[in-house]
């Protein structure tokens, strides 16, 4: 299934084998890797994403994932964006470099867009035995309320209802062009390194050089300062507020509300609704009339980043357009896909920066286009969900389970074997059209 030169088209049978296959093979005890040698550790989003494929077919396990991510939370609430629970060597950076070697378990010291309240909710929505989810929840729910005051406290200390992020890697969207002018502040470093990553993989379908000299920077950087925020915050030359991980975090803030509500935890209920009435008035300042889309902000310069990316059609996801908005973001979902054989490319196609096959620069990516899906059909275009939807069975299909895909010849890129699409496919594509 994972061969390019696979010649038949899989089946619904067939794909939900796979599927499973794929996250038993990658499952490491307890969690699982997002792709066997690129990522051999636990990464945040994966772990959320991954979580709700393990959920089709083992929901114990499902729980598991999340139990085992949240071993490596720090005490003051930071979900680390990788969690090393076991040394590997196919990687670069590894713990050493970033300073928590000695952290049990050890971890990096940024996040990742913080699903893990939407994707908790889906989990409990989803599950057959609604006594084990219920013991879960409880479990996980003061991990995720402390994770989430975390970002309040630590992300947005001046309170105006937008997070930053300090680094790329904390988008998700590692080398997305939106982040080529807050790159450029950051100076590149003067220390060697080895990368790992273009070992496995074609380096053409990966960041530059130029990007990881200051991806490394900062992880320096974030170190010499000793993991202090406040002085991240004063001293950080990238400070982003992302659209994509603002609109991931007001949608985990609204679902938090209603597991806390479920749980009877009716005061911390009010305060996540009263933060996502603050983020949610904030995001509007993210729009841009130049662009018609969101974008996402230097705070440290206070210019728009005016790059077209993806992220702007999360404001489904998160629930923020009204009708106008709605009507007009979904115009333009439309005429992007007039523009690529497959949809979504992450950058729209005609834009300068377009790179179909590197990364985050023009890429499809099937967790992306769910969550996308998600939100339109949530304001009524079933329509462009199932497009989406179509769209992405047809090319892990042909092309099989990896990470990213060409959105004009379908060529699929990245990682192979890749968890969180094997996940897509069993909760999402699959998940609507087999018995459960
Ligand atoms: C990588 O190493 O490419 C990851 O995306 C960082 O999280």
């Amino acid at each position: 299934m994972n061969s390019k030169d696979m010649t038949q088209p899989a089946t619904d049978q067939t794909m939900l084998e796979t599927a499973q296959q794929i996250l038993r093979d990658n499952d490491r005890g307890g969690y699982t890797v997002p792709s066997a040698r690129l990522y051999p550790f636990q990464w945040n989003w994966d772990a959320g994403i991954t979580a709700l494929g393990w959920m089709c077919f083992d929901e114990a396990r499902a729980w598991q994932e999340l139990d085992s991510l949240f071993l490596g939370q720090w005490e003051n609430g930071l979900v680390p964006h990788i969690v090393f629970h076991q040394p590997a060597d196919s990687y670069f950076p590894g713990p050493e470099q970033w300073g928590l070697a000695d952290r049990k378990p050890p971890t990096t010291s940024i996040t990742q867009p913080p699903l893990l309240a939407t994707m908790v909710r889906l989990m409990r929505d989803r599950a057959k035995d609604k006594g084990l989810a219920k013991q879960r929840v409880a479990a996980l729910l003061p991990r995720l309320i402390s994770a989430h005051h975390w970002w309040s406290r630590e992300r947005d200390p001046e309170n105006t209802g937008l997070v930053v992020s300090y680094h790329p890697w904390e988008s998700g969207m590692d080398n997305s062009p939106a982040w080529d002018a807050p790159l450029a502040a950051v100076p590149p470093t003067k220390r060697e390194y080895q990368r790992r990553d273009t070992q496995h993989i074609d380096a053409a379908q990966r960041p530059h050089k130029a990007e990881y000299d200051r991806f490394v920077y900062l992880l320096d950087l974030f170190r010499e300062l000793k993991f202090d925020g406040a002085r991240i915050y004063a001293e950080c030359p990238y400070r982003v507020a992302d659209f994509g991980t603002n609109a991931i975090l007001l949608r985990s803030v609204l679902d938090l509300a209603d597991l806390c509500d479920d749980a009877g935890l009716n005061e911390e209920a009010e305060v996540q609704r009263a933060r996502a009435a603050v983020m949610k008035k904030a995001m509007a300042s993210l729009w841009s009339e130049e662009l018609g889309q969101y974008v996402s902000l230097d705070t440290s310069t206070g210019q728009q980043l005016l790059s077209p990316t993806h992220a702007t059609f999360l404001a489904g996801y998160a629930r923020i357009y009204d009708q106008t908005t709605a009507g007009q973001q979904y115009a333009l979902l439309e005429r992007w896909q007039a523009m690529s054989r497959w949809g979504l490319a992450s950058l729209r196609p005609d834009d300068a920066a377009f790179e179909p096959q590197r990364y985050w620069r023009g890429p499809i990516w099937p967790h992306i286009n769910w969550m996308i899906a998600e939100g339109c059909q949530h304001y009524g275009r079933q329509d462009l969900h199932d497009r989406l939807l179509g769209d992405t069975r047809e090319l892990i299909a042909e092309k099989g389970f990896y990470e990213y895909f060409n959105p004009g010849t379908g060529e699929a890129y990245g990682g192979p074997a890749f968890s969180w699409t094997a996940a897509i496919i069993l909760y999402w594509v699959l998940g609507q059209q087999l018995p459960r």
